[in-house]
């Protein structure tokens, strides 16, 4: 697979974002509403939900959602909150429910989202009242479409299909049979930073020598570079994935992958908050989720490839030391991430640099961000 000509040109800009994009609360909110409000963002995975009457909490530009699956097994996605008297419906997650219902005063939503029950409603033993038209009243639903696993949502309704995102994705990665990936375990970061901060540590490797000394031993600096897919699907990659021969870990690769596809590893975000990384042996992906100005939840879920043959405990004892390299990654990162949240305290810092050769994919995001968001402080 040769790598398409990266249609990248390095951004009009020599510096960061500056501090007022990490710190700021007013800031934050005009933010999710640009960045996250009118286009995909993905807000799950459908192993969370996995089966009929699961339902799944979370957030997409800090508003709360709930992610359902319902009685016939498809995925819908509502705003998390009671027609009522607006309470936050769920709380945690919740495995086969029959409905959904408001703890406050016992509203009930049908998984499709319907308002099944009112008791009490119009007086003592009185489930129906001629001022409340329950046809009205159901769960207010937000778009979804899927790719993978991965579960996307579009809270204005206005974007194009989401596979006019993904598609130049779909179509990098032909050489690898995705329908053999299979769910294989999830981990969980709660960072004490801005979601920006998360992905743009992300999208360099400059810092792997010194952060990640054991992966920089076998996957070292030196053969990392950066492409752009698309101009919302770019990131580093991996001339050198050689995880898969660490501690004689063997999990079934992606059948017939070609020469020169087979060493690459791929670490691209899909635009706004989707990392993804692709290796002959697994595809992963970390779920963004801010929370506010400076909190965000990390999900990581990974999927092996699962070519068919039977379950060994040697494949289980490879997927955990996956699981556990990953995660030894992940927690290294995480430092140095609420490390740059608390920089951006300085007042006397600008944004700082961006260096044209490591942080191309940063200054490319950057620029994303800044261009969706409606009235902006300095760039
Ligand atoms: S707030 Fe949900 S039933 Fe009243
Ligand atoms: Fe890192």
């Amino acid at each position: 697979m040769a790598v398409e000509a990266d249609i990248a040109v390095w951004p009009d800009r020599a510096g960061g974002l500056t501090n007022e994009w990490y710190v700021d609360a007013d800031h934050f909110r005009r933010e999710m509403a640009g960045v996250f409000g009118s286009g995909w963002a993905c807000a799950g995975v459908g192993a969370e939900i996995p089966e009929a009457g699961d339902v799944f909490p979370t957030t997409v530009a800090g508003q709360p959602v709930l992610l359902v699956r319902d009685k016939q097994g498809e995925i819908r996605a509502f705003h998390n909150v009671c027609r009522h008297r607006g309470i936050l419906l769920m709380e945690a997650p919740a495995r086969r429910q029959a409905a959904i219902r408001c703890p406050y005063h016992s509203w009930t939503y049908g998984l499709d989202g319907r308002l099944v029950r009112t008791p009490e409603v119009g007086g003592p033993g009185v489930g129906e009242a001629d001022d409340i038209d329950r046809t009205a009243l159901g769960l207010l639903p937000i778009r979804v479409e899927t790719w993978l696993d991965f579960i996307f949502v579009n809270l204005s309704c206005e974007a194009s299909a989401l596979n006019d995102l993904i598609d130049p994705l779909v179509k990098r990665w032909a050489a690898y049979d995705l329908s053999l990936l299979k769910h294989g375990g999830t981990r969980s970061y709660d960072l004490a930073a801005n979601w920006k901060l998360a992905i743009e540590n992300y999208l360099e490797s400059y810092h792997l020598p010194w952060i990640h000394p054991g992966l920089n031993s076998y996957s070292p600096l030196e053969l990392h570079g950066y492409e752009t897919i698309s101009p919302r699907i770019f990131g580093p990659y991996s001339e050198a994935y050689k995880a898969d021969t660490v501690d004689d870990r063997t999990l079934p690769h992606f059948p017939g992958l070609p020469e020169v596809v087979a060493p690459r590893g791929e670490y691209p975000l899909v635009f706004p908050n989707l990392l993804v990384g692709i290796q002959r042996d697994h595809l992963f992906g970390i779920i963004i989720e801010p929370r506010n100005h400076a909190r965000t939840i990390e999900r990581l879920h990974v999927y092996p490839v699962d070519d068919g043959t039977p379950e060994t405990p040697e494949r289980t004892q490879a997927l955990d030391a996956m699981m556990v390299g990953w995660d030894a990654i992940f927690l290294e990162d995480i430092g140095i991430v609420e490390r740059m949240q608390t920089g951006r305290s300085a007042d006397a810092f600008d944004g700082g640099v961006l260096t044209q050769f490591h942080d191309r994919c940063t200054a490319r995001f950057m620029d994303l961000v800044a261009d969706s968001t409606p009235v902006t402080p300095p760039r």
